[in-house]
């Protein structure tokens, strides 16, 4: 039976008032000091041009920042630098190649080291592999890959000859590749035979085949053997890495790039409209994941084993598997699978196993942990954790208390850090060694980032107030515009307010001034005149014992606008007795949030339908709730889920 945190603590959480101290010994030694946010308000610019200085630059720059054509901004303009250099290169010639930059493990129990020096020698052999293959400096290149060790090298090789790469996560559908394939333009794609998922090989070459049918920019498939599943062969354009790049000479001499030269393209999980292609360039993008990297998760490269638990394709990954860290010189963990294969606590065996001391993932995860009970991570010694993170969507106060204690031992500083893929790099975030954690709140723009909480005219909201979030300077690993639609770039990003970057997210801030986030502005409901936040909502069902998660919707009413519709999955051991349930869970969220906000409806679901990147799809549960045929599932995890949503419905009155 899982064990239940007293109820005492539950029903308050909404009110949480507790605040949590940085541990006095992280506090005491910790790389970033309060000092940061003075200095970098007295000279932003010249805060982030210290923080450029963490790397190694062939030309140094001449201008930290050239905003004289808003909102197309240049970040040490004139500079240049080798991003795989700065990642790989720089640590061997520093000594350091026998440093252990990934401790991989495969799905089904296979592992790999891979110190810097084999980085090093991996990432010349694909460079090498890729310049015969005629990629020029410039040149999209597809990656679609499995998590090993052959995405990072492949990423890298991109990176060190200036091809920017664009790496679609595995478990999309061909047509999502193919759209993404064909907007950047790509003429090669990195793929393997396959990867492990849920204990079984699950295929991949077959998705790129179909996908590249008829496109005749595409010159090269390069497959990575990695499960030895059959796969479909066409001479000429396929290849095995294992033939075409283990052969290549490991000498490949890097040369320097603009610091605005692309680095890659990474769509966005595209909830709602088609997919944009976000641009990211090299010298501000590796001067912010390296420095936020270094300040947020407070990283010692010679103690610290760094874990995040993510996909390498998406945001989080690039920044926080792959650049940051390697930037950084940090040990990392990398896992292939998903959390349950073979059994429930495999990133507790893995934590235990690797002595990780800090852990990066996301809030639906940590729901998804609370669900499966508390004696599994119970079973394993978690103690090596000194530091956790939350990123993707608000986390719960309710998640974040059983974070801190069930994983963190009640000992763990967590940091909620707020970003997007627009920009590259953590945003919002506590401090460890500073920030008196508030459960649920981001905190504070970090140093060098300017960013508030506006009204519908732009204008600051005081303190106590809400609105929406807004950039109000630019930043070094900002988006540099939408590949190929600079003008819906500006339309996107640029338009709502006058000279401010409009994230898409409401915000408020408390009387202290700090940062609680609301979710997407498409997400707040407005009933009977209010505007009520889906999180604020779910955050309350959740905070109920018996709901290990819940998604909330406004649907079309007749009478109140929107009327608040609830899909929850109970807890491992709540009994689902039906009405009283239900009746129980509306008053629990109207005894919190007041009446206005107690659900219409509430439907109890076995899953919940959610992107690769574990956002839930609020439109699907809308298409639900207000009884229509739904729209585009492609980018779903799990294409059955709403199946299993749509029987457990009442029949439409
Ligand atoms: C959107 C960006 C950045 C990598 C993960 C997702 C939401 C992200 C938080 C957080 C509240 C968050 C926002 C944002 N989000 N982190 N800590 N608290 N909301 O990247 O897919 O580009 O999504 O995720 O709504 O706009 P993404």
């Amino acid at each position: 039976m899982a064990q239940e945190p007293p109820t005492e603590t539950l029903s308050n959480l909404l009110q949480e008032s507790r605040r949590f101290a940085p541990p006095a010994e992280l506090a005491a030694a910790a790389n970033v000091t309060e000092a940061a946010y003075g200095e970098a308000a007295a000279d932003r610019l010249a805060f982030w041009e210290k923080q450029a200085e963490r790397l190694h630059w062939n030309t140094k720059w001449d201008n930290a920042l050239d905003w004289s054509n808003p909102p197309f901004a240049k970040w040490f303009t004139g500079g240049q630098l080798n991003v795989a250099y700065n990642c790989v290169d720089r640590h061997v010639e520093a000594g350091n190649g026998d440093k252990v930059a990934y401790h991989w493990e495969g799905e089904p129990g296979d592992t790999r080291t891979i110190t810097y020096a084999d980085l090093k020698r991996e990432v010349g052999k694909a460079a090498n592999a890729l310049i015969e293959l005629g990629v020029n400096k410039g040149d999209r290149v597809a990656i679609y890959m499995p998590m090993i060790p052959e995405t990072v090298i492949a990423m890298l090789a991109c990176a060190r000859l200036g091809a920017p790469h664009t790496v679609v996560f595995g478990g999309f559908s061909s047509d999502a590749l193919r759209n993404r394939i064909e907007d950047c333009g790509a003429h090669i794609v990195i793929t393997a035979d396959g990867g492990y998922r849920r204990g079984a090989a699950s295929a991949l070459k077959p998705a790129v085949d179909e996908a590249i049918e008829g496109l005749d920019h595409v010159r090269n498939v390069l497959v990575v053997r990695r499960t030895g599943q059959d796969v479909a062969w066409t001479d000429g354009r396929d290849l095995w890495w294992h033939e075409f790049v283990d052969g290549q000479s490991e000498e490949h001499e890097a040369q320097p790039h603009d610091a605005e030269h692309p680095l890659y393209v990474m769509y966005t999980s595209g909830t709602t409209a088609k997919p944009k292609g976000i641009l990211h360039t090299s010298g501000g993008y590796l001067t912010q994941v390296s420095w936020t990297h270094h300040a947020v998760f407070d990283l010692k490269p010679d103690t610290d084993v760094f874990w995040t638990a993510a996909d390498i394709g998406w945001v989080t990954g690039h920044s926080y598997i792959v650049y940051g860290p390697l930037s950084n010189g940090a040990t990392s963990v990398m896992y292939e699978g998903t959390p349950d294969t073979p059994h429930k606590g495999r990133w507790w065996e893995l934590v235990e196993k690797y002595k990780v001391t800090i852990l990066y993932c996301a809030p639906t995860a940590i729901r998804t942990f609370m669900k499966w009970g508390t004696e599994i991570p119970a079973q394993h010694d978690l103690s090596s954790l000194r530091l956790l993170g939350s990123v993707g969507e608000p986390i719960n106060p309710e998640a974040y208390i059983w974070y801190r204690t069930n994983i963190g031992g009640d000992r763990t500083p967590v940091v909620d850090t707020w970003w997007q893929t627009e920009t590259g790099a953590l945003m919002i975030s506590p401090l460890p060694g500073v920030t008196h954690g508030k459960p649920g709140a981001a905190m504070r723009p970090l140093p060098g980032i300017d960013a508030d909480v506006v009204d519908d005219q732009g204008k600051p909201v005081p303190d106590g107030g809400g609105g929406f979030l807004v950039v109000k300077e630019p930043w070094p690993s900002m988006l540099r515009t939408i590949w190929g639609d600079d003008e819906r770039y500006v339309k996107t990003y640029w338009s709502r307010f006058d000279g401010l970057y409009f994230a898409g997210d409401g915000a408020k801030k408390d009387e202290d001034g700090d940062l609680w986030l609301l979710g997407r502005v498409d997400d707040v409901m407005l009933v009977s005149g209010h505007n009520i936040s889906t999180t604020e909502v779910e955050s309350a069902l959740v905070s109920n014992p018996k709901v290990a998660e819940a998604a909330v919707v406004g649907a079309t009413d007749p009478t109140t606008t929107q009327a608040i519709v609830a899909f929850v999955i109970l807890r491992g051991d709540s009994i689902d007795d039906g009405d009283a349930l239900v009746a129980e869970l509306r008053d629990h969220v109207a005894r919190h949030l007041g009446p206005i906000a107690k659900p219409r409806q509430i439907m109890i679901v076995p899953e919940l339908p959610k992107t690769r990147s574990g956002k839930i799809m609020r439109r699907l549960l809308r298409d639900v709730a207000e009884h229509r045929s739904l729209g585009d599932v492609t980018t779903l995890t799990d294409s059955t889920v709403m199946d299993l949503i749509k029987e457990k419905l009442p029949a439409q009155k």
